[in-house]
């Protein structure tokens, strides 16, 4: 496998996918593919990160995201603290900018956000001396998420560039669906949106998506068919009719995946609702469903992203995993 680029990246912060070119989403997904090999080792260890202090602040619940970038500092040897909001002084009162200020005082390196306003980690980035990086904020980006997704659909099928690729469920609320709409279309890839009229964003047009209201139609020789669940917790009243319809019409079942392509990957970026969103039995379908290897990639993105804004701190030359490995090629 080449060596990497020799600069560092051009962004201080990943506030989004948004603003990233085709070669900056290209130069995370090669550094990522080495960072998977190395995750395969017996001793996953490095030390490119020792003397780094990395800050996990979390203001919703998470299960993946929390935990591999917890995984992701420390294998690259940096110091992780983990904060909740619910464990924090927020608690009694304290400002998301205050919080921000009282972080930064303690010079951390890295500062990796979830909140559930969109734009909060944005404005926190303002705040901060160190890089921020964006681990979900309300509907509007899950930029890691993303680059997993990519690095798990290239990994698999080779490329991005032309694939169709069928994201159905509730586009509305979801912040995976609108970085993995920007990611793909950057990338070259067609992206289709399958929803009810009640969980569409108005003008998908203008974002180059191809909208549809019937799953059989969406699914037409989709490459990729990426499930979302019903984001509940951003809703305000009922956006559908019961769970039981909705799964009728817009859960993926073996009749309704039969209409894409007879290889077609099924993915989720979880947590998942069975029997909801999907059936039970096709996510655990290892023949069609890389929701698993979903996971695995995102460990590795998340290194990737680490060593890769690690470097633009100091503006040093990669020292990232490709000295001491040798790429998997996959
Ligand atoms: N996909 C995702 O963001 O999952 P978590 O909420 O568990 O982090």
């Amino acid at each position: 496998m080449s060596d990497i680029s020799p600069t560092p990246p051009s962004f201080r912060h990943l506030l989004g996918i948004e603003g990233l070119s085709a070669p900056d989403i290209t130069e995370i997904l090669d550094l990522s593919d080495k960072y998977v090999a190395q995750n395969r080792q017996v001793d996953k260890k490095r030390s490119i990160l020792g003397g780094r202090t990395q800050i996990n602040l979390f203001f919703e619940t998470s299960t993946r995201t929390r935990t591999s970038f917890e995984l992701a500092g420390k294998r690259l040897g940096a110091d992780v603290i983990n904060m909740t909001a619910t464990a924090s002084a927020i608690k009694k009162g304290e400002t998301l900018i205050d919080t921000a200020a009282t972080l930064n005082a303690m010079h951390p390196d890295t500062l990796v956000v979830r909140h559930p306003h969109s734009g909060a980690v944005a404005l926190l980035s303002q705040k901060m001396d160190c890089s921020v990086i964006n681990a979900g904020d309300g509907s509007h980006e899950h930029p890691t998420q993303a680059l997993l997704d990519a690095l798990t659909i290239r990994r698999r099928l080779g490329h991005l560039h032309g694939l169709t690729v069928a994201i159905c469920g509730d586009i509305l609320h979801s912040r995976v669906a609108r970085s993995n709409i920007m990611l793909l279309g950057i990338m070259g890839a067609h992206v289709r949106a399958i929803a009810p009229p009640t969980l569409l964003p108005g003008q998908m047009d203008r974002m180059g998506v191809e909208v549809f209201h019937n799953m059989e139609e969406g699914l037409a020789d989709a490459d990729i068919v990426m499930m979302l669940r019903l984001q509940n917790e951003r809703m305000n009243g009922a956006y559908v009719p019961s769970t039981r319809e909705y799964y009728h019409f817009f859960g993926l079942d073996r009749a309704k995946l039969s209409k894409a392509k007879p290889e077609a990957l099924i993915m989720h970026p979880g947590p998942m609702n069975r029997g909801v969103e999907i059936d039970s039995e096709l996510a655990d379908d290892i023949s069609r469903s890389v929701i698993r290897e979903q996971v695995e990639m995102g460990v590795a993105v998340r290194m990737a992203v680490l060593d890769l804004l690690s470097r633009h701190a100091t503006n040093q030359p990669p020292i990232g995993p490709t000295d001491t490995l040798a790429g998997d090629g996959a």
